[in-house]
């Protein structure tokens, strides 16, 4: 049935497992021997239900959500997050502090890369707020434009009580990620976070949701991830939302907040179970099916452990290919994403080369984001070993002709 397909290393939409495609096709025509196709059943039938919950019960296993966070499914993708964080987060604010005037609410922003910059900038554009820009990571680049690092802790500046705090764990564009523990010099800076208040901390996690533990998940106010990385088609947003930002935002626009359309309230969709209104059937049963296939297969600590040794050989062959002079990595060391790598293949033609010769090979998917050039290698789970090893395969060689 698979026949035909090459290895994808695309950013997104991306790879899925081979084996959880054939079973969705069953789906496809019959799901749960309902009868109906997946993409046909009504989504309050038991069956899909049922089905929705399981999905977020696997979800809470996996990354360990505690109770005080509720797991909602929504649309709109990590874009639409940019919008919904901050209306709710500004009605959350509002509600705590009615009497504040808007100049004086402040939504902290860690730029590390063109996706936490694009959310900065919808930020500064609903208004509502003013932007402060916690931490700038263009300061550390060479050309003071590009974003290949993490910035040092030092560098971060919080407000005392904001009405958020962003950041984006993983910058598919860039390939700049934080360490994936607390307490390393890249991590994220958890304790210079401000005290003495409930943290409205959110976090873009849509290109490394799923592919290992979510550090310090429970003092997250927002984390959300689009699906087409890691878990599943495009269509699909993921949320784990706290629940003191399920808030009355209608209540909140009496106050002088900006007025929240429904279908964007976090409270809206909690209250329904994320049924308000019709919901991505089939993007869902894709990723309770990769969820399912992932709980078998011994949980997020084994992809966690494969994620990791893919990256290393990719970065291996990468620094033997910067030695011999083929390849230059973008990224600053101890910010390197385990998701998407990128480098340059300096030379005339040469990237052009790198890249048709692996697509010669059946490796596809592997050019830089169109803003920035060079080559991406995404690594996201349904990447194999095997695949990696194809590929590290073929740089070595690549390498090896240049020199
Ligand atoms: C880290 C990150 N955030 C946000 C987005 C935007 O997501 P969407 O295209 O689902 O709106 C992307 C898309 O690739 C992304 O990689």
């Amino acid at each position: 049935m698979a026949e035909g397909r090459v290895h994808n290393f695309g950013a997104g939409p991306s790879a899925l497992p081979i084996d959880v495609l054939e079973e969705a096709t069953k789906g496809l025509l019959n799901f749960q021997e309902t009868g109906i196709g997946i993409a046909e059943i009504s989504h309050r039938s038991k069956e899909f239900t049922a089905f929705l919950s399981e999905t977020e019960d696997q979800i809470r296993t996996l990354l360990r959500v505690p109770p005080t966070h509720k797991i909602l499914f929504t649309q709109g993708g990590g874009s639409g997050q940019f919008s919904s964080v901050v209306l709710n987060l500004l009605a959350r604010h509002h509600l705590l502090h009615p009497d504040l005037k808007n100049e004086d609410r402040v939504m902290d922003y860690v730029v590390t890369g063109s996706w936490s910059k694009k959310a900065m900038e919808e930020a500064k554009r609903l208004g509502g707020g003013r932007v402060n820009i916690a931490a700038d990571a263009r300061r550390y680049s060479q050309d003071g434009k590009s974003f290949d690092t993490v910035p040092p802790h030092d560098d971060y500046i919080f407000s005392a009580d904001p009405a958020l705090i962003y950041y984006c764990e993983n910058e598919t564009v860039d390939g700049v990620q934080f360490a994936g523990e607390a307490g390393l010099p890249t991590s994220f800076p958890f304790a210079k976070l401000p005290e003495n208040t409930i943290l409205p901390l959110v976090a873009d996690y849509s290109s490394s949701f799923m592919s290992r533990p979510i550090p310090r998940l429970a003092d997250h106010a927002v984390i959300f991830a689009g699906a087409q990385k890691n878990l599943g088609p495009a269509g699909l947003t993921i949320l784990i939302v706290r629940q003191d930002c399920l808030v009355d935002v209608d209540a909140a626009a009496k106050l002088g907040a900006i007025p929240v359309p429904l279908m964007l309230s976090y409270k809206t969709l909690a209250d329904s179970n994320s049924l308000y209104n019709t919901p991505p059937v089939l993007p869902v049963y894709i990723a309770g099916l990769v969820l399912r296939k992932m709980s078998a297969e011994g949980g997020l600590q084994t992809y966690a452990q494969s994620n990791r040794r893919k990256f290393e050989k990719i970065i291996t062959a990468l620094k033997e290919g910067e030695a011999k002079g083929a390849y230059k990595g973008k990224v600053k060391e101890g910010s390197v994403s385990w998701m998407n790598i990128v480098f340059d293949v300096p030379g005339e033609g040469r990237l052009q080369q790198f890249l048709d010769g692996a697509a010669q090979r059946g490796m596809k998917g592997l050019a830089g984001h169109r803003s920035v050039g060079g080559v991406r290698v995404s690594l996201y789970n349904a990447i194999t070993e095997e695949e990696t090893d194809q590929l590290v395969q073929y740089m070595n060689e690549f390498a090896t002709k240049t020199s």
